[in-house]
């Protein structure tokens, strides 16, 4: 046995997963500012963890939105043509888009996510609560070519896209998302976006540094997973969490900031951190309406409705193709 030891996965992760993820853990690692994509805060625990930091006091977007979603129900689903096929982007649990299920006579329903087991689960969940509806599920990367199941091919076509999630994208990757999204679901598609807005800064600040640690806890396991993945040898007590209001560029930044000079081995790779330097590791752009129009815009798509709540801290824009 030679010094490098790599530790078995707890469970089989996919070979071109764990390759994409080391790649992008030495590239950002090796860069400066140090960085790391946000995606990769999703394994099973920091799918759980997210899913507590909706639970925070602070952190409003997940009720505001599902608020927004309740209320305007009838008013969004009459934005859905009749016998529509629904076509959910990063679809996940399926909590939110069975508000508008509830509401709109669609026809079928089209969840697109990455995680094939979980995917798949939900969808055979949903589709016995809803027996006559048809669940279509499509494993795809959202940013990815894939193409439609043949099945929907004439029906009327409806992108959903909740949660704020495109504001992990960089502006110029978030106009590559709408329009990708207008080619997929082609001529005459529509397109219900959830997205959260630019706000007080404490607000804002608050809701990425909850007071129960939670959203420190989801940081640090990014972390904790590339240790486990990638052997690697990052002490999580030597690392805190940090959450910025940049207000030039409208995002929230999350950083995993360094307490003290160190060294970290990964994959037998060695990196040098100084005392404060961070790994950035997501960005959550925040939109004004009409910073969103121009974006949307920029794409393709005019911005039909936006409904927010009483507070105005999140949107659900109504999209359509020009
Ligand atoms: C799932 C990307 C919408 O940016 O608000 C929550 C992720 N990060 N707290 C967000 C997140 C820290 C979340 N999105």
């Amino acid at each position: 046995m030679t010094a490098h030891v790599r530790l078995p996965h707890p469970l089989p992760v996919d070979d071109a997963t764990h390759r994409a993820f080391l790649t992008d853990v030495v590239a950002g690692l090796s860069a400066d500012p140090k960085s790391i994509p946000p995606k990769y805060f999703y394994d099973e625990r920091g799918s759980q963890l997210f899913e507590a930091i909706t639970r925070t006091p602070e952190y409003y977007p997940t009720r505001t939105e599902t608020g927004i979603l309740t209320a305007r129900a009838a008013e969004i689903a009459a934005f859905i043509p009749s016998d529509a096929a629904l076509v959910e982007f990063g679809a996940g649990a399926l909590t939110k888009v069975r508000i508008l299920l509830g509401a709109a006579p669609v026809h079928a329903f089209v969840p697109v996510d990455i995680s094939e087991t979980f995917l798949l689960g939900q969808a055979a969940r949903l589709s016995r609560e809803i027996p006559g509806l048809q669940v279509l599920p499509v494993v795809a990367d959202v940013m990815a070519a894939f193409p439609l199941p043949a099945e929907i091919a004439a029906r009327p076509k409806v992108g959903f896209f909740p949660g704020s999630t495109i504001g992990n994208f960089e502006p110029h990757e978030a106009t590559a998302f709408l329009r990708h999204a207008g080619t997929l679901l082609g001529p005459g598609a529509r397109l219900i976006l959830g997205v959260d807005l630019v706000k007080d800064p404490d607000v804002l600040v608050a809701a990425y540094n909850d007071a129960a640690g939670v959203t420190a806890e989801f940081n640090l396991n990014l972390l904790r997973r590339i240790n486990r993945e990638l052997g690697a040898n990052f002490d999580l007590g030597a690392f805190w969490h940090r959450a910025v209001y940049n207000r030039e560029l409208h995002r929230i930044e999350m950083h995993l900031a360094s307490k003290t000079r160190q060294r970290v081995r990964v994959d037998g790779r060695c990196f040098e951190f100084r005392r404060g330097e961070t790994i950035h590791t997501e960005n959550s752009y925040k939109y004004t309406p009409e910073l969103f129009r121009t974006l949307a815009a920029g794409a393709g798509w005019r911005v039909a409705t936006t409904w927010t709540d009483p507070q105005a801290w999140f949107a659900v824009h109504a999209l359509t193709l020009d």
